[in-house]
């Protein structure tokens, strides 16, 4: 079985789960993401197929959420959170030291390509900002000296 066979079988296996095709839009956006690395017009083409939902309902569906990748990103996605709380807390000044540390620009991708960052709107941990996700792991109480440490995690 190829890794599109593959692909093909899990998304009839998420849509079992859903009453209506079109709710498992987007779990099967994630795993076209997962398989493709990022949504790139084969992927958004790919889910239209196997779900049956016009392509420019797919597109206007990715293209709603920020949780998906719209370009090609690096092995490791990091999404800081700068809204409020997190900004009180320094989230700027973590900006700007990610900035420094690993070249890492805001909407940018590491030159080795090992991490991409995106800003994020409030991600719920207000109480223990700043706060930030790396791929699926959520961190909180972020000091510089802390994402060194987060961050050697992923290679
Ligand atoms: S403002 Fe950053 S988690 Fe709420």
């Amino acid at each position: 079985m190829n890794r599109t066979d593959e692909l093909i079988k899990e998304i009839q296996e998420v849509k079992k789960s859903y009453p209506k095709t079109k709710a498992a839009l987007l779990p099967v956006l994630y795993l076209a993401q997962r398989e493709f690395g990022w949504l790139r017009p084969e992927a958004l083409e790919f889910v239209s197929e196997a779900l049956d939902i016009p392509k420019a309902t797919v597109k206007g569906v990715a293209t709603f959420y920020a949780m998906y990748k719209h370009k090609l990103m690096g092995r490791h996605l990091i999404q800081l959170c700068t809204n409020v709380s997190c900004m009180i807390f320094g989230a700027e000044r973590l900006v700007d030291f990610l900035k420094n540390k690993y070249g890492l620009e805001v909407g940018g991708t590491t030159a080795d390509g090992r991490f991409s960052l995106v800003i994020m709107e409030c991600i719920g941990a207000c109480g223990t900002a700043p706060a930030m996700l790396v791929n699926d792991d959520f961190y909180e109480n972020l000091t510089e000296k802390y994402i060194e440490e987060i961050l050697e995690k992923y290679k």
